[in-house]
């Protein structure tokens, strides 16, 4: 099984995240993006008494983790988004995490069109039932709208010259296979060929509009640190710096004093914090785990602890 498991998808950063979560045998746990259960499967090794819910919106996450947990009544399965968090589970839990992103096995699946570099439908759902395809998003998207989404979510600075030559396309035909759009791309950014394919920041941002992931993970992040018990502690994996810059900010913001009475009263009443930065620094994976997984480059491990 754990061959079988490490071919479908890594999880990164795994002892690392275990350790700082704590796992208390007695205790209640939510993993937000349970993927394949890597994760999951060392919570649940720890639990006697305690419960694990493994939550994700993919539904062929979900028959994996269905399988993989189909005999242990510690462990509950729940087919849906995240941001749902907090009318799944019923009562305040001790730990919850997230490892954010698409897994490998999304990743690698054609038919679900996250790749450049296979052919397939420019789709991109993490849930299947999701509204919004990429295709929705490049052929219906007005020209400034797109070249905002690629300057916010890519990081692009100039995407004007490859949405101009989207524009052009769709007006003959629709847009609709993966290798179409990031032959266009390439078409757009010609010279020798880079380290890095020209269509993966075109990509990342179409991943995260289509599922809205910064807007999920902003609200989630309220909403999980609701549903932890004092001492419980909330640990999240992020994989590029705008999800990283929203939990790092988050994280600070909870963790410092505040003035009650604000900056323009004379007088001041300071706040105690509700959250205990665990992280002043993020864990990042090892040279090791680096030159093994090359998938777990760009992680960071944050951490907080409810007081
Ligand atoms: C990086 S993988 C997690 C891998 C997992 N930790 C493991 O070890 O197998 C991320 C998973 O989170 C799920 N996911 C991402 N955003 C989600 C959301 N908002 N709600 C539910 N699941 C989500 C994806 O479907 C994917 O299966």
């Amino acid at each position: 099984m754990k061959t079988q498991l490490s071919k479908i998808h890594t999880p990164v950063l795994l002892q690392e995240l275990i350790t700082h979560l704590q796992v208390k045998p007695n205790g209640l746990y939510v993993d937000c993006t349970a993927g394949f259960g890597g994760h999951s499967q060392q919570i649940a090794n720890k639990l006697k008494s305690g419960h694990l819910t493994c939550i994700d919106q993919d539904i062929n996450a979900i028959n994996h983790l269905n399988k993989l947990f189909k005999n242990n009544n510690k462990v509950t399965v729940v087919k849906d988004n995240f941001i749902n968090i907090d009318q799944i589970v019923s009562q305040q839990v001790d730990g919850i995490i997230m490892d954010l992103g698409v897994s490998s096995l999304m990743f690698d699946d054609p038919s679900r069109g996250f790749s450049y570099s296979h052919e397939g439908p420019l789709d991109m759902r993490m849930d299947e039932q999701g509204s919004t395809t990429a295709a929705d998003i490049i052929n219906n998207y007005s020209r400034a709208q797109l070249i905002d989404l690629f300057k916010k979510y890519g990081d692009v600075r100039f995407p004007n010259k490859v949405v101009d030559a989207i524009v052009q396309y769709r007006e003959i035909k629709p847009l609709t296979s993966t290798i179409e759009l990031a032959n266009l791309i390439s078409d757009c950014n010609p010279g020798p060929l880079a380290r890095k394919h020209p269509a993966k920041v075109y990509f990342q941002a179409l991943r995260i509009e289509v599922n809205k992931e910064l807007d999920v993970l902003t609200e989630a992040l309220v909403k999980a640190t609701n549903c932890l018990k004092k001492g419980g502690r909330l640990c999240i994996i992020t994989f590029h710096s705008l999800e990283d810059r929203i939990v790092k900010n988050f994280f600070k913001e909870a963790s410092q004093t505040k003035d009650l009475y604000g900056k323009d009263v004379p007088l001041s009443k300071m706040s105690n914090p509700k959250f205990k930065l665990i992280t002043k620094k993020p864990v990042v994976p090892t040279e090791k785990e680096m030159e093994q997984n090359r998938r777990s480059h760009s992680a960071k491990l944050r951490i907080i602890q409810k007081i």
